[in-house]
């Protein structure tokens, strides 16, 4: 039984397949190496923002969707090093005095911090549009292929994907956004981009569309109940209103499901979602370890 109530004794870090990690961020550094020629100054902010930590979360569910319907890990490489390149554009961008004004990213100082804003948006811009080559490039598939999971990916990251999302989330307040509003701005920022790292790593690998249709229920859940857990961290690490990582006050306006809708149910709500998540795969007559564990990671992590 795939109940969330048998897994809240697991440790988190035990759920989580780190060996991952230290492929994808050798493949990322290989990557980087082939860009000759690039001013200095843009590839350092690159370079220190891409491979400056991260849990990789996006890669790795593209991999471990790629181990559970039996295809090659390395064949998603491409893809999913490219998700975590517009990933880590939308971090740089997120981090922005106009957007949510943070000094502080994975415990070093964003990059408009250590690198100023122009050189941060000019990275961010660079990261986006890089990501997009390195599928033209690198991928290899037949070109149909291509252009469906460049649809995917676009559709994930544009106006009717995280861009929207993230306009919705400057642009709204804890009392000004109704609860409907409020779940589709965190499916838009941020589960849109998780949801499709797992199907265009599914497309590559030929799934069945209806496989592809769990999977997608898959990603969609867990990537909106990553922001709830995300914004639960942030709001029992920000002691008596200080968010302690950025060493600011935090406003009270906060537009993130423990605002809005508290901290119990915001906690229900996530284990939901990952119940609806490992629902989606149970019936999948495939070895899906890695994608159950991580849904489990999701809802019991602590950073
Ligand atoms: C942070 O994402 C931004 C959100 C969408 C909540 P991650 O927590 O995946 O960031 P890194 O890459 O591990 O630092
Ligand atoms: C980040 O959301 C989402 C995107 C970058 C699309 P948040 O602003 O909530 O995440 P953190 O707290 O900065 O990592
Ligand atoms: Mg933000
Ligand atoms: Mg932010």
């Amino acid at each position: 039984m795939n109940s969330v109530k048998n897994i809240s004794k697991k440790n988190p870090e035990s759920l989580y397949p780190s060996y991952l990690v230290n492929i994808i961020n050798d493949r990322l550094n290989d990557y980087l190496k082939d860009y000759k020629d690039i001013p200095e100054g843009l590839l350092k902010p690159i370079n220190y923002c891409l491979l400056g930590g991260g849990k990789r979360l996006r890669p790795v569910l593209c991999l471990s969707t790629a181990k559970g319907l039996g295809c090659e890990m390395d064949y998603v490489m491409p893809t999913a090093c490219a998700i975590e390149f517009i990933h880590n554009y939308s971090l740089i961008h997120d981090d922005l005095p106009a957007i949510d004004n943070d000094d502080f990213r994975r415990g070093r100082p964003s990059c408009h911090k250590k690198f100023g804003e122009a050189s941060a948006i000019l990275a961010g811009d660079a990261l986006f549009a890089e990501a997009f080559g390195l599928i033209i490039k690198k991928q290899d598939c037949i070109p149909e292929t291509k252009v469906k999971i460049l649809r995917e990916i676009i559709e994930a990251t544009g106006l009717s994907g995280m861009v929207s999302g993230q306009f919705v989330d400057i642009s709204t307040s804890r009392s000004g956004i109704s609860k409907k509003s409020l779940e589709k701005m965190h499916f838009d920022k941020t589960a849109r981009l998780i949801d499709v790292s797992v199907t265009s790593s599914a497309i590559l690998c030929n799934a069945e569309d209806e496989i592809i249709r769990k999977l997608k229920i898959y990603g969609q859940n867990i990537g909106t109940a990553f922001q709830i857990t995300d914004d639960i961290l942030d709001m029992k690490e920000s002691e008596g209103g200080i968010d302690v990582k950025n060493k600011k006050p935090v406003s009270q306006e906060k537009n993130t499901f423990p605002y809005v809708w508290g901290l119990e149910i915001s906690k229900k709500i996530a284990e939901r979602k990952i119940e609806n998540a490992l629902n989606a795969i149970k019936g999948i007559d495939m070895d899906f370890t890695l994608l159950e564990n991580i849904a489990k990671f999701i809802l019991l992590r602590k950073a």
